[in-house]
């Protein structure tokens, strides 16, 4: 019942007796018994038999002149295609059999003569069967190592793509923010652009009417029109439209009671020049049959130093985006830690987020004041920029952002607070999952929080979130000592 394998063909043994009486003896029991058998009359027959032809079992007896059993197991031993095959040594009964050096060379049992036949028949299936064993468990070692190999493969390729999703979804992140600071440095540069041509038409107004008004007019008239201009660029009055709207009718009233004709038109252009109040001195100019026309002139000169000071505001504003777009990635590629200011960095991000707040978002600051500390400046922005982004969402562009950052201990806390509609309690444990997202395909691709996660692992702190609806607060927690701490 054993004598052949699984495949159902016969297993194959090597007998090796220089007895030749006990060489047929056993050939003769174990072909009776279905197996294939190879009988060899000394050590080198043996050897060669077991190299050259496949062999699944040896009975091998000791004592033989020239080479002994021992020593031709050991040659079996040493040789990778012949090591494997289980040998059972054959001894006689009247010898002495050294067991310690038969299983020391490598044999597995033995078998002693004269043979009882259902003994070595035995012995002989047993020791198949546990070759075979040991064969299948070789294979799926083999067939274990493989599958192992592919998955660390799978693992690396896997972990590839992951990065390049944290790239690209750092690449999605920065496109929605340059998408807003493109409008943001548009702006800008469209207030600057229509100055320069109100500036050009109001020289070119100037230089027109000049000459007209030096032959007209009184020295003391001019004087009157330059000081009506200066005082207009010199006006700091910021009013807001509808306080400018009760002013202007006051003045209005003021003029017509004065007797100025076309009150209104004029009362609109001093307005416009920002002077409501004490026009007394100017009366000679409003009262003149001219006088739109050189409070006009009047206009176009102060126009010069309204144009200006556009300009620099604008230019002032454009200035800051790039500074801010300057420092969000100043650091990349180098993975070092560096000594910065927390809330300069949030700052940075906040000014990149300026466009969307005007829609309609409140940004209420509160930090303490807090020494510059070790971290990944760079990898901070990012975190900032997806908690911020993830509250504008929340909030659909109109509510509260606060930003409160403390200390504690030798832990800075920043807190990110959003009056959106929150989080519900459901989803509340999965939001830091790889590609877990409740926002529309194309709009979220769930990677944000889990970026955050790492970036905030690194820096050996914490973050943690509580929600309500209406009020939705992450909180940051960075070890201020991250570079003693990293050192030791
Ligand atoms: N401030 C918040 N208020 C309410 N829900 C939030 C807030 N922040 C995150 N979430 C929830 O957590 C989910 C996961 O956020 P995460 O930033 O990881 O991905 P995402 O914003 O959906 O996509 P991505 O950040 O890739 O654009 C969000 O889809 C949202 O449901
Ligand atoms: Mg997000």
């Amino acid at each position: 019942m054993n004598e052949s394998d699984n495949n159902g063909s016969k297993s194959n043994i090597l007998v090796v007796d220089d007895t030749l009486a006990n060489l047929q003896l056993l050939v003769g029991i174990l072909t009776e018994n279905g197996y294939k058998v190879r009988p060899a009359k000394d050590g080198l027959q043996a050897l060669s038999a077991a190299k050259t032809a496949p062999i699944d079992l040896i009975l091998l007896d000791i004592n033989m002149p020239q080479m002994d059993g021992y020593e031709v197991c050991t040659k079996l031993k040493a040789d990778p295609k012949t090591r494997d095959i289980p040998v059972i040594f054959i001894s006689a009964l009247s010898d002495v059999l050294d067991k310690v050096k038969a299983f020391g060379v490598g044999g597995v049992d033995y078998v002693t003569k004269p043979f009882q036949v259902e003994e070595v028949l035995a012995r002989v299936a047993t020791h198949l069967d546990l070759q075979r064993l040991q064969n299948n468990l070789r294979l799926t070692n083999e067939e274990l190592a493989r599958s192992n190999q592919e998955l660390a493969h799978t693992l690396e390729q896997l972990q590839a793509t992951q990065q390049e999703l944290i790239h690209s979804e750092k690449m999605a992140a920065l496109g929605q923010l340059i998408a807003g600071i493109a409008h943001e440095i548009n702006t800008p540069l469209g207030a600057i652009r229509s100055s320069v041509s109100n500036i050009s038409k109001y020289l070119r107004e100037i230089f027109e009417d000049f000459p007209g008004m030096l032959d007209t007019l009184s020295a003391k008239e001019i004087k009157l029109i330059l000081e009506l201009a200066l005082r207009a660029i010199n006006s700091k009055s910021i009013l807001s439209s509808k306080d400018t709207r009760k002013l202007k009718r006051a003045l209005t009233r003021e003029l017509e009671e004065l007797g100025v004709s076309d009150a209104d038109t004029i009362a609109d252009t001093l307005s416009d020049m920002k002077i409501h109040q004490g026009i007394d001195p100017f009366l000679p100019i409003l009262t003149h049959p001219d006088s739109q026309k050189l409070l006009e002139f009047a206009y176009n000169l102060s126009g010069l130093q309204r144009g200006n000071s556009t300009i620099e505001t604008a230019a002032d504003r454009a200035a800051k985006i790039v500074f801010s777009l300057k420092s969000y990635a100043r650091y990349d590629q180098i993975d070092e830690l560096f000594k910065v200011s927390l809330t300069a960095g949030i700052d940075t991000v906040l000014t990149l987020y300026q466009n969307h707040f005007k829609q309609g978002v409140k940004v209420v600051e509160n930090y303490a004041e807090l020494p510059p500390i070790y971290c990944y400046p760079d990898e901070l922005n990012q975190v900032w920029t997806n908690l911020i982004h993830n509250a504008i969402q929340a909030m659909d562009n109109k509510g509260t952002l606060s930003i409160d950052v403390t200390q504690e201990g030798g832990f800075a806390k920043v807190m990110i607070t959003d009056s959106g509609k929150g989080i519900p309690a459901e989803i509340k444990h999965r939001i830091f999952e790889p590609f877990f997202t409740t926002k529309p395909p194309g709009e979220g691709s769930g990677l944000g929080l889990d970026i955050v996660r790492k970036i905030v692992q690194k820096h050996h702190g914490e973050i943690e979130v509580d929600s309500v609806p209406g009020k939705t607060t992450f909180t940051v927690s960075l070890n201020m000592n991250l570079q003693t701490n990293s050192n030791s």
